[in-house]
C-alpha cells in the first residue's frame, strides 16, 4: 500500500502527532536487545511474508515496535489498541507514518472501540496477537465466518486466557491459540516485576503523594499482586492483601503481608490496588468501608475491576482534581480513582518498562512466527518451552552472561535411579 492508502485505510486521532510517537518508538528500539537479536533473526526466514497479522495490544510504543518488526518481516500488519484508555494517539500516528494501518483513538466510547476492533476483524487476519482476547472474542461473536482463515491467535494476558478457556469449554475455539501469557519469559517478569514497577510509578506520579509510610491494600495475590505487594513494601509501605484463594492467602501471609478480611483491609488503606483479572474486585458496598482520602487504582485487565459505575451512581460523576485523578465524595468522605479505573500503569503512564516488554514481545513475535510456520490443531497450546529458554538465553547474552552447563558426570548422576557409589 502507498502511504496515502495506509492513511486512508486507518482511523486515528491526529496524524500530525507522528513525530512525538516516532521518538518514543525509537527509544524502545534502542532498549530491546532480545527483539533486536533473536526475534529479528528468527522472523527473517520469510515465514511471515505476506501473512495478514493483527496486533491488538495496548497501543503504545513497545507494541508499535513489535508491529514494526512483524512488518519488516514481510507481514501485512494492522494494529489497534486493546483498551481506548491506554491508546497513545502519537504512537498510532507514528505507526501510520511507518506504513502500518491503525484503528485506534484514545478515550473513545465503547461503541467506537467496537467499531475499531471490527474494522481490524474485517481485514480477515490470519494471525492475531491479542490482549484480553478483545478482537478474538469479537470475531467469534460477530464475524464467525472469519474464523475459517485464522491460522491462530497468541494471547498476551491472564484475563484473555480465561476468555479463551471459556470459549474452548463452549466449543467455540475452533482455531489454535497459544497461551503467550503462560510463557515463563512473559508472566514471570511482565506480570510480576514490570506491572508492579509501572503501577507504583503511575500511582505516585499521578497523585504526587508519598509511597513511604502508607498502607496499601492489594486485591488479588497472583503474579501481578505479588509484585505489587513487594514493590509497595520496597517503597516503605505496609501491605494488606485480600484474596479468595486460600493458598494464595497463605502465600501472602508467609511473604510477610497482612492477609485480612475485606472490611479490615479496606478500612485503613491509603492506596487500594486491584489485580484479580475479574470484575468488581472493589464493588458497590466496598466504598463505604474506605477511609477519607483513599486512592483507588487498577492494575488488572478490565476497567470494571473497580466498579466505577456503581461509585458514580452513589456519589455522582466525580470531578477531575488533577490529570487522571477523579474525586468522588461519598458521605463526606473523599475517594480518589485513578484514570477512572483503567489499567493505571498503561492508561496513566507509558506502561511496563521497555526491557520487560522486550521479553514479553519476544514471546509474542516467536509465537506469531510459530503459528506461521506450523499447522497447529485447534485449541489452546503451550508456548514451546525451547523458545522460552532461547529468549532467556538471549537476554542473558545481552547482559554478557553465559551460564554454566552440567558436566557429563553431573548429568549422569541426575539421570540414574540407583544409589550413587
Ligand atoms: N497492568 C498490566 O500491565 C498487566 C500485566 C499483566 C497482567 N495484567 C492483568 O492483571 C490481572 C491479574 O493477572 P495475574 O497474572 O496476577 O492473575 P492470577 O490469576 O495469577 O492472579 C489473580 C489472583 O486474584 C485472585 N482473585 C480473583 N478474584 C478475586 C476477588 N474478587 N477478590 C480477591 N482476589 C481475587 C485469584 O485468587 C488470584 O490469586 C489480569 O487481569 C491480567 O490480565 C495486567
Amino acid at each position: 500500500m502507498t502511504a496515502a492508502e495506509v492513511a486512508a485505510n486507518s482511523r486515528i486521532a491526529d496524524p500530525s502527532l507522528a513525530p512525538e510517537g516516532e521518538q518514543k518508538i525509537q527509544w524502545v528500539a534502542r532498549h530491546s536487545p532480545v527483539l533486536n537479536r533473536l526475534a529479528r533473526e528468527r522472523l527473517a526466514d520469510g515465514a511471515l511474508r505476506g501473512r495478514r497479522v493483527a496486533v491488538v495490544v495496548h497501543l503504545e510504543a513497545k507494541t508499535a515496535y513489535l508491529a514494526t518488526l512483524l512488518a519488516e518481516a514481510g507481514a501485512d500488519v494492522v494494529a489497534a489498541g486493546s483498551n481506548p484508555g491506554s491508546t497513545q494517539d502519537s504512537v498510532a500516528a507514528a505507526l501510520v507514518a511507518r506504513g502500518i494501518r491503525v484503528f485506534a483513538r484514545r478515550g473513545v466510547s465503547r461503541e467506537d472501540f467496537m467499531e475499531d476492533l471490527l474494522a481490524v476483524a474485517d481485514t480477515a487476519p490470519e494471525i492475531i496477537i491479542d490482549d484480553g482476547a478483545e478482537v478474538t472474542s469479537r470475531i467469534v461473536e460477530h464475524r464467525p465466518e472469519l474464523r475459517e482463515q485464522l491460522r491462530g491467535v497468541t494471547e498476551e494476558t491472564t484475563t484473555g486466557l480465561g476468555r479463551l478457556r471459556a470459549m474452548e469449554a463452549a466449543g467455540r475455539l475452533t482455531f489454535p491459540a497459544i497461551a503467550a501469557n503462560d510463557a515463563a519469559c512473559k508472566h514471570l517478569f511482565d506480570n510480576r516485576y514490570g506491572t508492579a514497577q509501572a503501577t507504583m510509578q503511575a500511582i505516585l506520579r499521578l497523585t504526587n503523594l508519598s509511597g513511604a509510610g502508607k498502607r496499601y491494600c492489594v486485591v488479588g495475590y497472583g503474579h501481578v499482586g505479588k509484585g505489587l505487594a513487594s514493590y509497595a513494601e520496597g517503597l516503605g509501605g505496609i501491605v494488606s492483601v485480600i484474596e479468595i484463594d486460600p493458598v494464595a492467602g497463605v502465600e501472602a501471609f508467609m511473604d510477610g503481608h497482612r492477609i485480612a478480611n475485606r472490611e479490615d483491609a479496606l478500612a485503613d488503606a491509603d492506596y487500594v490496588i486491584t489485580a484479580t483479572g475479574g470484575i468488581e474486585a472493589v464493588s458497590r458496598d466496598d466504598f463505604a468501608l474506605m477511609k477519607d482520602g483513599a486512592v483507588l487504582a487498577n492494575a488488572g485487565h478490565h476497567d470494571r475491576e473497580i466498579d466505577v459505575g456503581a461509585l458514580e451512581e452513589l456519589a455522582g460523576p466525580g470531578e477531575e482534581v488533577r490529570p487522571g485523578v477523579s474525586r468522588f465524595v461519598l458521605d463526606e468522605k473523599r475517594i480518589y480513582v485513578l484514570v477512572r479505573g483503567a489499567l493505571v500503569n498503561i492508561a496513566g503512564l507509558d506502561g511496563n518498562p521497555v526491557e520487560i516488554m522486550d521479553l514479553s514481545f519476544a514471546v509474542q513475535a516467536l509465537s506469531a512466527h510459530h503459528l506461521a510456520s506450523n499447522e497447529l490443531e485447534p485449541g489452546l497450546h503451550r508456548f514451546p518451552p525451547q523458545l522460552d529458554r532461547e529468549i532467556a538465553q538471549t537476554k542473558l547474552a545481552s547482559l554478557g552472561v553465559e551460564l554454566d552447563e552440567l558436566r557429563p558426570s553431573q548429568r549422569a548422576f541426575l539421570e540414574q535411579w540407583t544409589m550413587w557409589e
